[in-house]
């Protein structure tokens, strides 16, 4: 493990679902306290998991009924900020389980005076399987996930048929679920998967992958592949 990897919740390849709470106190400890993470009007953009009731309510987070999208793997946080940014009447929720990258994004919705986005340290399947309500978010957004691209490691893979079906469980009718990769087998395995589920359309035709999204926003990862023309894959599916 690296320094930034010590003091994960969980390494992807071990934690699929688990004891939220215990795996969250944990977290909690060692969240540095000094972290920027409060709004003027006192509201933490931080969601600590451990201190709220289950299933999360987004309302009570969010301090609003706004539609709310959740952003897995924010990384550095420029996608979040953007789209908060741009959608002033939604709610935006990451989720990362890096601390460092949490803590460092808290820091930025802060210091930009943005209200409107809540962050969680967690496992995203942890979120996402135990944590969240049915059908209570409007978009899915997975910029590129960490791309394991050795074959014996594909497995390791976040995207896969296990958590796409409890991302189904999570997203509305008419919402949707984006992911955008460098790597075209993840692209084409998510959409196997997603075809197959039955439970999702291809916003864009039966199977397509497209180079762009017009609107979308864009990701540190996103911009420097680009800058080095290295081709990119979105995918986009509408719940059933
Ligand atoms: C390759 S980076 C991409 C970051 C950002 N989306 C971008 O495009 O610049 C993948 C991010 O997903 C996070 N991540 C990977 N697996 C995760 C999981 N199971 N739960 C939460 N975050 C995860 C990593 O810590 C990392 O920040």
């Amino acid at each position: 493990m690296t320094g930034e990897d010590a003091g994960q919740p969980g390494r992807p390849d071990r934690i699929v679902t688990g004891p939220v709470r215990s795996s969250e106190r944990r977290c909690r400890k060692r969240l540095d306290p000094d972290t920027v993470r409060t709004l003027p009007d006192g509201t933490d953009v931080i969601v600590d998991l451990s201190e709220w009731p289950l299933p999360l309510g987004l309302e009570k987070v969010f301090g609003s009924a706004a539609p709310v999208a959740l952003e897995i793997g924010p990384g550095k946080g420029e996608f979040i900020l953007e789209m908060a940014k741009a959608n002033p009447g939604m709610g935006f929720l990451a989720v990362e389980y890096k601390r460092t990258r949490v803590e460092r994004i808290g820091g930025r919705v802060v210091r930009a005076g943005v209200t409107n986005v809540r962050l969680t340290w967690s496992d995203a399947r942890i979120l996402v399987t135990d944590c969240l309500p049915p059908a209570s978010l409007v978009a899915v957004y997975m910029n590129f996930p960490d791309p394991w691209p050795k074959r014996r490691h594909r497995r390791r893979r976040l995207a896969q048929a296990p958590f796409l079906e409890s991302l189904a469980r999570v997203v509305v009718p008419g919402g949707t679920f984006t992911l955008g990769t460098d790597v075209e087998d993840y692209a084409t395995q998510v959409v196997g998967a997603l075809e197959l589920a039955g439970t999702w359309e291809n916003v864009f035709g039966r199977a397509r992958i497209v180079d762009r999204i017009e609107g979308y926003g864009t990701t540190h990862f996103e911009r420097r592949f680009r800058e080095q023309g290295v081709a990119i894959h979105f995918l986009r599916y509408r719940r059933l």
